[in-house]
């Protein structure tokens, strides 16, 4: 009902308030203040995403919302605390973790995704879906980057909140990031609402980039055109600037996108020992293939060229080739 969503909003706005207070003032927030100073985030980024810490104990929120006249229910409901299994009461969802409200596009904040100080299991928690959190459809940090994104005319799709929060820090400001999902396609539709260029900067290893090549294609059949980032492997986007900076980020990650098709090239050769001819032959094939389905001529034309340059090929054999395979397919 109107009234259950309104309690959990006030709610979350609440914790927020909480989190951040714990934060900046308590003795409590002094673990999560460490770890966010180890992490480089600065008074402007913690600030700008209202970064709070969720203190190490069972039921400082759960109290501090109890006084405030919140019943348990709501607060379950709205996924703050959680139901005790042996007793009756309830207990905190997050502990011990900095967190980073979730808004929605409005600004309002309907969820929170929790990472952990220190070592331990789950790496981050995140709100459970409620009525008010659709983790199908929302996108971290899309009201505060929308301007910017629709200035642009593109969007940069990054894996979590830490992402986007580093990446703001280094001048990138129209980043977003889904949370713990893969990316649907109601989030490819929003997306495409804002900007017709999305270009992928997800983490360098191999989960990221097989999720780049879904994410890709989701967004393409949403009418995006899509590039996608590279990075040394094994480093996510808050990794680069940190061990980089900001200046080579921009200059050599967001600024040097690539196209979908010269990723795909990329990582079908990484499997390959291009110098064994059998191998050779199967990559020019798997090459031929995913050229034979780019819809745009110009794309399909160059990278042929590319291909017949790097092997010795005559392009019209490449040509007659990629013929007969559409053929086939028909
Ligand atoms: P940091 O050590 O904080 O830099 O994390 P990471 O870079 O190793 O995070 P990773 O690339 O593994 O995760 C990217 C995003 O996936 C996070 O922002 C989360 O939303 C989600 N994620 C990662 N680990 C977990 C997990 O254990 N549980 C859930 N639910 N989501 C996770
Ligand atoms: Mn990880
Ligand atoms: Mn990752
Ligand atoms: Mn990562
Ligand atoms: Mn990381």
């Amino acid at each position: 009902s109107n009234h259950q969503f309104a309690e959990m909003l006030r709610g979350h706005e609440e914790a927020a308030t909480f989190y951040q207070r714990v934060f900046a003032f308590t003795e409590e927030g002094n673990a999560g203040r460490e770890y966010a100073s180890q992490r480089g985030f600065t008074n402007e980024q913690l600030t700008h995403f209202q970064i709070g810490f969720a203190p190490n104990g069972w039921e400082n929120l759960a109290t501090f919302l109890t006084k405030k006249n919140f019943t348990e229910a709501s607060l379950v409901q709205a996924g703050l605390v959680a139901e005790r299994d042996q007793s009756e009461g309830v207990y905190d969802r997050f502990r011990n973790r900095l967190m980073f409200p979730i808004w929605d596009s409005q600004g309002k904040v309907v969820g929170f995704s929790g990472r952990l100080v220190g070592e331990g299991k789950p790496k981050y928690l995140n709100s459970p879906d409620t009525p008010i959190f659709h983790k199908n459809k929302l996108l971290y940090g899309l009201h505060l980057a929308r301007a910017s994104i629709r200035k642009k005319n593109i969007a940069v799709l990054l894996e979590g909140a830490a992402d986007v929060v580093a990446a703001w820090g280094a001048g990138v400001d129209n980043g977003v990031a889904t949370l713990g999902t893969a990316l649907t396609e109601e989030h490819a539709k929003i997306l495409r609402r804002n900007a017709e260029h999305i270009l992928i900067c997800y983490d360098s290893d191999s989960a990221g980039q097989s999720a780049a090549f879904r994410s890709a294609s989701l967004l393409e059949k949403a009418g995006c055109t899509v590039s996608i980032t590279t990075m040394p492997e094994g480093y996510d986007p808050d990794d680069y600037i940190k061990a980089f900076g900001a200046e080579r980020f921009n200059s050599d990650v967001i600024g040097s996108g690539q196209t979908v098709m010269a990723f795909k090239m990329k990582y079908l050769r990484q499997e390959k020992n291009l110098r064994d001819e059998g191998e050779r032959m199967s990559y020019i094939e798997e090459v031929l293939e995913e050229l034979a389905a780019l819809p745009r001529a110009i794309e399909r034309d160059y990278y042929l060229r590319q291909l017949a340059d790097e092997f010795s090929l005559s392009l019209d054999v490449l040509k007659q080739e990629q013929y007969r395979m559409y053929r086939e397919t028909k």
